[in-house]
């Protein structure tokens, strides 16, 4: 039966118990809204472990921009149907008051990958991201933690923090879950409009497309993206663009 839990206490009371004991736990990190992206990776650590914690927490500290935390989906009922559906054993479901004791006093910060790309246009984001992954680390104390590819630079900053904090967990990396038509599935694309859902699927293509990077950016820019940023580093291109107000990101392998 997939229990409920949104005070810390009661979890870690639960951790320590004989439930747990011998068993190898797994992790998966949300912020809710969950669509096949997040069902890849819940499927992954359910194959892989005893146990498997989903989280589900809009986490306010990575919004650097106020509108897109307020209007963040929140589709909890059809989230725990799903979740249940699968079987998970865990949903820690906290409130910020629980995740934030300090209200954000002390915080994670990587001082150069997190400043490029994501981290130059949302200021702060990383350290967000970075500080709530740390204490859902210190409280699941998981055997694995799973996280996407959609969000590359989200992955390798993570990676590196449980490198340089000695967090035993291991960080696993699940491909890109994409719609037939290529476009990465994200939380945020429930807010495009129809019309722009069409045009989305152009992202990307023309990212994949192999063109030189100015020849990328042109042709966004012609589709009505609002381009943000596209870069190669090593043998990544990444990318975010704006439709209307939605920002979408994506990456891809060169
Ligand atoms: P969220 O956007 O809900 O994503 C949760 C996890 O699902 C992340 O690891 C993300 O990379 C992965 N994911 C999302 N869409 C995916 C897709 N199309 N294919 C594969 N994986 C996908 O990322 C966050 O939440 C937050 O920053 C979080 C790590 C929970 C910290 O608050």
């Amino acid at each position: 039966m997939t229990k409920v839990i949104s005070d810390i206490k009661k979890f870690k009371i639960q951790r320590k118990s004989n439930l747990f004991k011998d068993k190898s736990v797994g992790l998966v990190p949300t912020m809710g809204a969950l669509h096949e992206g997040h069902l890849a990776l819940i499927n992954k650590s359910l194959i892989e472990n005893d146990i498997t914690v989903v989280s589900i927490f809009v986490n306010q500290t990575q919004f650097n921009n106020k509108e897109d935390f307020k209007k963040y989906p929140n589709t909890f009922k059809e989230d725990l149907h799903k979740l249940k559906k699968l079987k998970v054993d865990f949903v820690f479901y906290p409130t910020y008051e629980e995740m934030y004791p300090d209200n954000y006093n002390y915080k994670v910060i990587e001082n150069n990958f997190s400043k490029i790309l994501c981290g130059k246009y949302r200021p702060g984001h990383f350290d967000g991201v970075l500080t709530v992954v740390l204490k859902l680390l210190n409280i699941v104390k998981a055997s694995k933690a799973y996280f996407g590819e959609k969000d590359y630079q989200q992955l390798k900053l993570i990676e590196g923090m449980t490198k340089a904090f000695f967090i035993d967990t291991e960080i696993i990396p699940v491909p890109t879950v994409r719609s037939a038509e290529g476009l990465a599935l994200s939380s945020r694309n429930l807010r495009l409009s129809d019309k722009d859902k069409i045009k989305a699927v152009e992202f990307p293509r023309i990212l994949s497309s192999g063109l030189p990077i100015k020849k990328i950016k042109l042709l966004l820019k012609q589709k009505g993206f609002i381009v943000e940023y596209v870069e190669q580093i090593d043998n990544r291109l990444f990318a975010a663009v704006y439709l209307g107000k939605v920002r979408l990101i994506d990456n891809v392998k060169v």
